[in-house]
């Protein structure tokens, strides 16, 4: 009697030498679909240390929601710390284990529960659905988190009103002038008010200009002034600028 599960183990593993030797299914098949692709990821990168420890710059694949858009929170990630880095600022790391659902890999900044802050770049695996290793070299890249303000929120939902299209409370916020036109900069509107002070973001104008702590004008004017933005919420974006600030607001 105890032989026989012994007969009926060696019998199976007879059958699939078998099937293996006929060569109908490479075996590099089955490799991939238990690993996944692999991104290759090169490039110059600067502003990485900028982020507090409460963000991870990461290289992170994204799989798709039931809605079809991509999700929110990463399915798996690399962080990159500053030690990665070469001297020169270089990058050389590869994510391993990319499996289906995985729609896009993005260069990235996500909180500690992998929610996407603000992505950087991506690429979409549909391009690349025959290479196991993909080579993706990003160039040359800023990842800083002032640079993340700027092109997530003063672009898109501030600069129509503070720079190209007028110059409201003598505010610009476009990349060339934001910073030295915030940080230590006596507000035009608030008496005695600060735009930023840095590690003071409750003290701050911008901050409560925000958060709808200002004057009731300021507050008017700008209540749900920061929408959902590609993919990532206005909650999302208005606590960047309350971590930059209070992080020390550095440029
Ligand atoms: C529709 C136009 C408009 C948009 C868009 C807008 N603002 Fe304003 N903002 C104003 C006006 C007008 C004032 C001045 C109000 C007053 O005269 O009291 C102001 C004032 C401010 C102030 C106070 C300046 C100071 O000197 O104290 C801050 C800070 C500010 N805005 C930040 C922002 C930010 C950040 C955004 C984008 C997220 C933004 N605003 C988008 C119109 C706008």
């Amino acid at each position: 009697m105890r032989y026989i599960p012994l007969l009926l183990g060696a019998a199976l593993a007879l059958a699939t030498l078998a099937a293996c030797d006929e060569g109908d299914i490479p075996p590099k098949t089955y490799e991939r679909q238990a690993t996944g692709q692999t991104i290759h990821l090169t490039g110059h990168l600067e502003g990485v240390g900028s982020w507090s420890d409460q963000y991870q710059v990461a290289l992170a694949a994204f799989g798709t929601n039931a809605a079809g858009s991509t999700g929110n929170y990463s399915m798996v990630q690399r962080a990159i710390i500053p030690a990665m880095l070469d001297s020169e600022g270089n990058i050389d790391i590869t994510l391993e284990n990319v499996v289906s659902p995985a729609a896009t890999v993005e260069l990235c900044v996500t909180n500690l529960i992998r929610q996407r802050v603000v992505s950087f770049a991506t690429l979409q695996l549909s391009d690349y659905t025959r290479e196991e290793t993909i080579e993706w070299n990003i160039g040359q890249m800023d990842l800083g988190i002032f640079t993340a303000i700027q092109d997530m929120v003063f672009n898109q939902f501030c600069v129509a009103c503070h720079g190209s299209g007028g110059l409201a409370a003598g505010l610009s916020l476009k990349p060339e002038d934001s910073y030295a036109n915030l940080v230590r900069t006596p507000s035009s509107r608030v008496e005695n008010g600060v735009r930023v002070i840095p590690n003071r973001a409750s003290a701050s104008v911008l901050y409560q200009v925000l958060n709808g702590r200002s004057t009731p004008r300021l507050n008017g004017i700008h209540g749900n002034i920061i929408q959902n933005a590609q993919d990532v919420s206005s909650e999302t974006l208005t606590n960047l600028i309350t971590d930059w600030i209070n992080d020390g607001a550095k440029p």
